[in-house]
């Protein structure tokens, strides 16, 4: 499992493994399952966190290699202060208990996402983490914070542009190699919890080939059987990338294109 740059769907077919090799999470619903039991939504929150840990495990189990969860996005500092700073406490403390056990258990760890708006006791937990994990790759877990699709692909755009000034046109690798994920292979499969059916500007671009699977099931709900539920969803789904159901023979032009 080594480290893979980004493939992209549109430049080649990509080979398919029975396993989704990177499966990514909208964790939503938070707040409703602590509506639900009259509760705060913090209460939800923390919930949510308990829920990655199992989640983390459970991927490991099914042999994923890449799980990126959406933890907080570019739109979300629309909430009220309080919950805003609650979600940032939650993360950094979070970070400070976990990072020894996902160490241990040979998980390399990042976030993507805009830290410029982060305290800076945030910022270094993050870099601690990402430098203590650096040469983990059992599962690659990617935290999405302050992140948005369309600022991964404006920061890529303008990467590329302050390295070569005087730049006219832009091509998709130039791009793929900017993103903030360019260290991972693109989504085999999206999951959406708490029942809402829209990708709130997540990995807008690396999403153009991904299986969607949306489920009613609350975050804090969601569990092994949710994430099986979503790969056996994965696997009746025919991944075309363009091509007719009739192109889809294994082995046909030395590509193996169904589900192995
Ligand atoms: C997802 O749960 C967590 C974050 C966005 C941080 P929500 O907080 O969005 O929960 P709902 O959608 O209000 O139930
Ligand atoms: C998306 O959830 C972001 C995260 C789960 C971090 P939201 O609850 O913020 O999405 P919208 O506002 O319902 O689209
Ligand atoms: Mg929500």
């Amino acid at each position: 499992m080594a480290d893979q740059a980004f493939i992209s769907s549109t430049q080649v077919v990509p080979n398919l493994n029975r396993v989704p090799r990177h499966i990514v999470i909208i964790m939503d619903g938070n707040g409703r399952w602590a509506r639900k039991r009259f509760l705060p939504r913090m209460a939800g929150h923390t919930r949510g966190v308990e829920v990655v840990r199992g989640t983390i495990r459970a991927a490991i189990e099914r042999g994923v290699e890449y799980l990126t969860l959406f933890a907080f996005s570019s739109e979300n500092w629309r909430r009220p202060a309080e919950e805003v700073s609650f979600l940032m406490q939650l993360f950094i403390k979070s970070l400070q208990k976990e990072v020894t056990r996902l160490h241990e258990n040979g998980i390399r760890f990042r976030v993507i996402g805009d830290r410029s708006r982060f305290e800076p006791v945030l910022v270094r937990a993050i870099e601690a983490a990402e430098k203590l994990t650096a040469g983990n790759d059992r599962l690659h877990l990617t935290v999405a914070a302050n992140y948005g699709g369309r600022w991964d692909v404006i920061s890529a755009v303008n990467r590329v542009l302050a390295r070569q000034p005087g730049l006219t046109t832009i091509d998709e690798e130039a791009i793929n190699a900017e993103l903030s994920m360019n260290f991972a292979p693109e989504p085999d499969l999206f999951i959406r919890t708490g029942g809402e059916q829209r990708i709130s500007n997540f990995l807008l671009w690396q999403l153009a080939y991904a299986e969607f699977f949306f489920t009613d099931t609350l975050w804090p709900d969601f569990d092994g059987k949710v994430l099986d539920q979503a790969i056996v969803s994965y696997h009746e789904r025919e991944r075309r990338f363009g091509r007719t159901s009739e192109q889809l023979v294994v082995g046909a032009g030395g590509e193996a294109e169904r589900h192995a």
